[in-house]
């Protein structure tokens, strides 16, 4: 099936702050309350400059989005995905692992070989997407989501770039 990613109508640009109201209604559409970002710390993400934002949009329409914050532990640079969210009318073809890999190009460039992230443990669609591109469970964080949800750990890993 031609998905949006493959047939361009897709496009991928890095995020502004003019966007953080539309980016708050699609983090409440895609989480419930309590699980669902406030609206100014979403802010303070998109004005990081260790943090990283894209935008999915179609017919210039946003409709998904990630964060990663992009540290240094020691030597190394570290990615931690904050979250991807797609809107659900449009899920299921491509968008995600579309913003999936703008994010990870960003750590890639900054030097980074690692993305670290927490999922629910009942959120199976986002562990099987997120198995699907690489990662591996790491462990379980016990009441991670409003002090009752465990969460699994994910890693993704890849080879340390030469010269650093
Ligand atoms: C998880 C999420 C970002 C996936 O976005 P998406 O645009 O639908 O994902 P894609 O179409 O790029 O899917 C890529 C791959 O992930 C896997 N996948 C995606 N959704 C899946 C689902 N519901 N069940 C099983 N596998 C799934 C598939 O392997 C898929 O590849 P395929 O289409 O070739 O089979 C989206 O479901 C979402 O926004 N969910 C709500 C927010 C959320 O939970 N975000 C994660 C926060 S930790």
């Amino acid at each position: 099936m031609d998905s949006l990613v493959s047939s361009g109508e897709c496009a991928v640009r890095s995020a502004h702050v003019d966007d953080l109201d539309r980016l708050s209604v699609i983090d409440a559409a895609c989480f419930p309350q309590g699980i669902a970002y406030p609206r100014e710390y979403l802010r303070r993400l998109l004005c990081s400059p260790t943090s990283v934002t894209r935008v999915a949009s179609i017919a210039a329409v946003i409709v998904g989005f990630a964060i990663i914050e992009v540290r240094a532990r020691g030597l190394k640079v570290v990615g931690e995905l904050v979250t991807i969210d797609v809107l659900a009318e449009v899920r299921h073809q491509g968008v995600g692992r579309l913003l999936h890999a703008s994010v990870e190009r960003a750590v890639r460039h900054r030097g980074g070989h690692k993305i670290r992230l927490q999922v629910s443990v009942e959120n199976t669609a986002a562990i099987q997407f997120y198995e699907q591109l690489g990662y591996r469970t790491r462990g379980r964080i016990p009441r991670y989501y409003l002090n009752t949800i465990d969460a699994w750990w994910m890693e993704k890993c890849w080879k340390e770039p030469k010269n650093l």
